[in-house]
């Protein structure tokens, strides 16, 4: 089988790639503006990478789109503060870059992996969201944070349209909050650049304060990576056709916590490994104050995951302080790193 990974050095890409070489004969090529993550994979005769950007190389990228059997694109902005600062670029390279690569695999037939996202299903009140009962509650236009969450929908509705009209052949996937090494990028020191474990990490490592927003009681299941990485694979091999045109969530509902445990277990994680600074306090700000205005935040979020665990025999398996402490030891190996490039002084 050929797969072609879109955005392939990205937080999910590099992981999926990574994990197809090691456990499977399939072959992959990944398309990214920048290889620093995947560049070890490149001696591996299975693994082509190519520097190209879907915005820019279309027709190469269309070329590429015929030569392989699964098409899964990666390409995206996830990151809430973006939503509302820069709506537009979200919607210009989250839906509007991807439609022509879901236009080509229908023209080609190729079958096409599409990752949707948790956040579709917005403020609805269920206690654990359903891909076929749930309703999509998002908020009014000015809350410009749901732009995301109505790309994507539009998108998830264009692909099923695609599959009831042509009869395309794709699996949309929507990650609950998948954490893990890789994520993002610690270094960063703006508050709100990264999603909520690296920022928490960042804040660790930089020894600022960790902030709640609006206190913290709101909830993620938070999902480890292989977790996450081992449902794809799961996907991609398709056995009996059983996963073609289904929606599936792909998140842990064991780990369903609020964002000030989340901040709390980090915090002893972190101190119990002394190569950390152990300065950090947890505080609490406003939404408004943090991400700025036309931000609107999600309560509870719980997947309910019978269709995948039914189909796929996927069930997740690493607990939220598992996952945690492997991330946290992963990224030890940045300190001296933000040492010098922030200047922190750890006081050691
Ligand atoms: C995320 C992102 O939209 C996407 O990455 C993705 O599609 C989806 O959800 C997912 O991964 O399931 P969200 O969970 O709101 O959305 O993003 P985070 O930045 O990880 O924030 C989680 C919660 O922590 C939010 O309630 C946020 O307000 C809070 N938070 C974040 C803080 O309390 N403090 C911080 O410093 C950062």
């Amino acid at each position: 089988m050929k797969i072609l990974i879109l955005g392939i050095n990205g937080f999910i890409g590099h992981h999926l790639a990574r994990t197809i070489l090691e456990k499977t004969s399939w072959c992959v090529t990944g398309m990214d503006i920048n290889d620093n993550r995947v560049s070890e994979l490149t001696s591996n005769e299975r693994f082509r990478f190519i520097e190209g950007d879907i915005t820019i190389n279309r027709e190469y990228l269309e070329y590429n789109i015929k030569k392989h059997d699964v098409i899964i694109p990666l390409v995206a902005v996830a990151t809430p503060s973006v939503y509302v600062s820069d709506p537009l670029r979200v919607f210009e390279l989250d839906f509007e870059a991807n439609l022509p690569i879901v236009r080509s695999c229908v023209k080609y037939k190729k079958r096409l992996i599409f990752p949707s996202t948790s956040e579709v299903y917005g403020m609805s009140e269920d206690q654990s969201f359903d891909v076929d009962k749930t309703n999509l509650v998002l908020g009014p236009i000015h809350m410009q944070r749901w732009i995301y969450s109505c790309s994507k929908q539009m998108m998830d509705r264009i692909i099923f349209a695609y599959g009831v009209k042509d009869n395309l052949d794709y699996t949309l996937f929507r990650p609950f909050n998948w954490f893990g090494t890789g994520l993002d990028n610690i270094l960063e020191p703006k508050e709100g650049a990264s999603r909520v474990i690296t920022q928490f990490l960042g804040n660790i490592v930089r020894g600022s304060d960790l902030i709640l927003v609006d206190g913290g009681a709101q909830k993620r299941a938070f999902t480890y990576i292989t977790d996450g990485i081992d449902a794809l694979i799961r996907i991609i091999e398709n056995k009996g056709g059983v996963a073609t045109q289904k929606i599936y969530n792909v998140g842990n509902p064991n780990n369903d916590h609020s964002i000030s445990h989340l901040a709390h277990l980090m915090l002893s994680i972190s101190n119990r490994n002394p190569e950390y600074p152990q300065q950090s306090k947890v505080i609490t700000r406003g939404a408004n104050d943090y991400y700025g205005e036309g931000y609107e935040d999600v309560k509870n979020r719980v997947p309910n995951i019978s269709n995948i665990s039914k189909d796929l025999e996927w069930t997740p398996k690493v607990s939220l302080e598992e996952g945690l402490e492997e991330t946290i030891s992963y990224y030890s190996q940045y300190l001296r790193d933000a040492k010098e490039l922030i200047g922190v002084d750890f006081g050691k």
